[in-house]
């Protein structure tokens, strides 16, 4: 298409077509496509041949109690020799695996075979703890090398891990080992975040406290901070790991061992541990890291901004680009320190070709300006990715232009927690890619939109997202609750796996995501439930009933706004949003902290005592109200948007 045709167009109706010379050496071809769809098994069968097994399979998968799946069905693998040993006997244990910048400036060069001797020290410091094949250990961690290795040396023994993010609180850490019943913890004194330390062991003291499955807290020390300390239970990483010897002999697990566990928020207020599994993860996790962001493991320097407290951490920082070999840059601060170029001072420093990144943190540079990303040379970018929420077309436009002087294709990605491994997206160098839409499911992957009735919609109509085959990384289930497992994904449309997002088909037949469809927000990437904010808000003394929704929001893609009625005898004042916005974060973490709380007399509810989100929503976003002729009182609308005008709210 011509610049000048291209001009005219709104972004929505851009088309851009992948240029011949990233096409001719793209890792992904058009033929892919052809392979899955003529055999979708021996298609998986081959992309699983490029790990390394130790026993192979006797059939790729099996789906005979749906939704049950089983891939690779009686293999054996062990997910650290694919992501370290075999590059270090291939004769790449010189090549970097991990640049690391902490925020201070502080870097750490970690190659291949410095990793595989770090993992095995701390694999035999953690058997020497007393953990063993299937047992849990729990991860709350700065973003530092130690994180990851922490991850490979858990597979390395075959006990699941299960990161709980850093900025959660000691509650919300203590539910999550609890549920988990892990016996170790690997944490540290605390990290970096905007110039200042901050504490994480101080969490785990409050969260193991009670809970006595908890035998021993592996504490690295990453900031000096003074700690408390328990010498029975508490061990400085440098006092067991380093001691050990870096030869570690791996034992291969079955293909279905489990390999992790990661909590993520579902409509109710207990968060879900979703459980993945070995091969089948590992599989489509290095698969779609090497056709998605067409990695050269010998010539790209690749980086994802996640953290590893969530999927994208484990998927394509930890696993997806160990497992090909990759060089990576690890950063553990914040975009805006010391300054807002950070960034773009890191990509220029190391030469970064592939950036991994979220529309939240897209829109925030496009606010701070074009100056920031133009005073570095970003020259050597080749390819940009999105994830973790729709990204809105004008943003696409800007991370192309300014991030990536029109010459990298961005790829965005579609996947949640539970599906463990990218599922819509385009291919680069195949796919010509619309602004704002993420374009059709991988190879390998078969996605359909219902409509309530649960047919499946065709072109320019929209309706419920849904996964119709079994695929490798999909979850295994609800860590204890198989119940819920079935009633979440797999009873809403019969055998089919309902993600909880809407979507359409626009004429040519790419898909728009249109967001969550259930009661999940997404904050900045971050999936937070609406229960879960309301039981924090709750059980604050003087909260008597809460409402929350997902607000429109133009940096963080949704805000949290509550309605709060106060219990009688509180009264409301100008400390009262701000002690209960202090309340959420210190109950939930400060990524749950409401952007807004406002004080109301009443909630709109239905005859039967449902609250209706809907109206709230209307309120939150300044539109005019929806239907209420269902409410019990129609006339509360009226009151609380009184209480709106005189609200008390955001300002700290
Ligand atoms: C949303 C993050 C639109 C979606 C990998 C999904 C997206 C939820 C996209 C999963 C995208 C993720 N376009 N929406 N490219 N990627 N989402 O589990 O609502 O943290 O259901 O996994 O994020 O969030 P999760």
């Amino acid at each position: 298409m011509s610049g000048e045709a291209l001009e005219n167009l709104s972004h929505e109706d851009r088309i851009f077509v992948p240029s011949p010379e990233f096409a001719s050496k793209a890792n992904g071809k058009s033929d892919l496509y052809t392979q899955a769809q003529t055999d979708r098994n021996s298609f998986w069968d081959e992309q699983a041949k490029n790990l390394d097994w130790d026993t192979p399979w006797s059939q790729v998968l099996d789906w005979s109690g749906a939704p049950v799946s089983k891939w690779f069905v009686g293999a054996k693998l062990n997910v650290s020799v694919n992501c370290i040993d075999r590059h270090v006997a291939a004769g790449n244990g010189q090549r970097v695996a991990i640049h690391f910048e902490g925020e201070r400036g502080d870097t750490q060069t970690i190659t291949y075979k410095d990793l595989l001797d770090r993992v095995s020290q701390t694999a035999n410091a953690l058997t020497e703890l007393g953990i063993k094949t299937g047992d849990r250990v729990a991860i709350y961690m700065p973003m530092i090398p130690e994180a990851v290795i922490s991850m490979l040396a858990c597979t390395r023994i075959g006990a699941p891990h299960s990161v709980v993010f850093g900025g959660f609180s000691a509650e919300s850490l203590r539910s999550r080992i609890e549920d988990a019943s892990a016996s170790v913890v690997i944490t540290a004194d605390g990290g970096f975040r905007k110039g200042s330390p901050f504490g994480l062991k101080s969490a785990v003291d409050e969260a193991v406290a009670s809970i006595p499955s908890v035998k021993k807290v592996l504490v690295v020390k990453r900031t000096e901070q003074e700690v408390n300390w328990n010498s029975e239970r508490d061990v400085w990483w440098d006092d067991i790991v380093s001691k050990q010897s870096t030869s570690h002999t791996p034992e291969f697990f079955d293909s279905e061992h489990p390999l992790f566990i990661l909590y993520t928020s579902g409509t109710t207020g207990k968060p879900k541990g979703i459980l993945h599994t070995t091969g089948g993860y590992l599989t489509q996790v290095a698969y779609t890291y090497r056709v998605i962001f067409d990695i050269k493991p010998e010539t790209d320097v690749y980086w994802c901004t996640a953290d590893v407290g969530w999927i994208t951490g484990h998927s394509y920082v930890a696993y997806g680009p160990l497992a090909n070999g990759a060089t990576q840059v690890i950063y553990e601060g914040t975009p805006d320190t010391p300054h807002k170029g950070r960034w773009w001072e890191i990509v220029a420093k190391y030469g970064v070709t592939i950036l991994y990144t979220a529309p939240t943190a897209i829109r925030t540079f496009m606010k701070w300006g074009d100056e920031f990303p133009q005073a570095h040379d970003l020259s050597s970018l080749r390819l940009l990715g999105s994830v973790g929420e729709p990204i809105n077309p004008e943003a696409w436009m800007w991370y192309r232009e300014i991030i990536g002087s029109n010459n990298c294709p961005i790829v965005d990605t579609w996947w949640q927690t539970e599906t463990g491994a990218i599922m819509i997206s385009p291919l680069p160098g195949v796919t010509a890619t619309k602004p704002g839409s993420a374009m059709g499911p991988i190879p390998g992957i078969n996605a359909e939109i219902l409509d309530d009735a649960g047919t499946a919609v065709g072109h320019g109509s929209g309706g419920y997202l849904v996964l119709t085959k079994p695929w490798p990384a999909m979850l295994r289930g609800i860590w204890g609750d198989m119940e819920r497992y079935k009633e979440t994904y797999w009873s809403r449309f019969d055998s089919r796996y309902f993600a909880g997002d809407g979507a359409k088909w626009d004429e040519d037949g790419a898909i728009w995501l249109l967001g969550r469809v259930d009661d999940v927000m997404n904050i900045s990437g971050h999936r937070i439930s609406t229960t879960e904010v309301e039981s924090a808000l709750v059980s604050h003394p003087t909260v008597a009933e809460a409402a929350v929704v997902g607000a429109a929001d133009e940096t963080t893609g949704q805000g949290i706004v509550a309605f709060v009625i106060l219990r009688a005898g509180s009264v409301d004042g100008p400390g009262v949003a701000k002690e209960l916005r202090a309340h959420v974060a210190k109950e939930i973490g400060a990524i749950a902290r409401p952007r807004q709380i406002l004080i109301v007399a009443e909630l709109p509810k239905t005859r039967s005592g449902k609250i209706m989100r809907r109206l709230l929503r209307d309120v939150a976003e300044n539109r005019t109200l929806g239907d209420v002729t269902t409410l019990a009182d129609p006339t509360i609308m009226n009151l609380i948007g009184e209480g709106l005008k005189s609200s008390t709210s955001d300002d700290d």
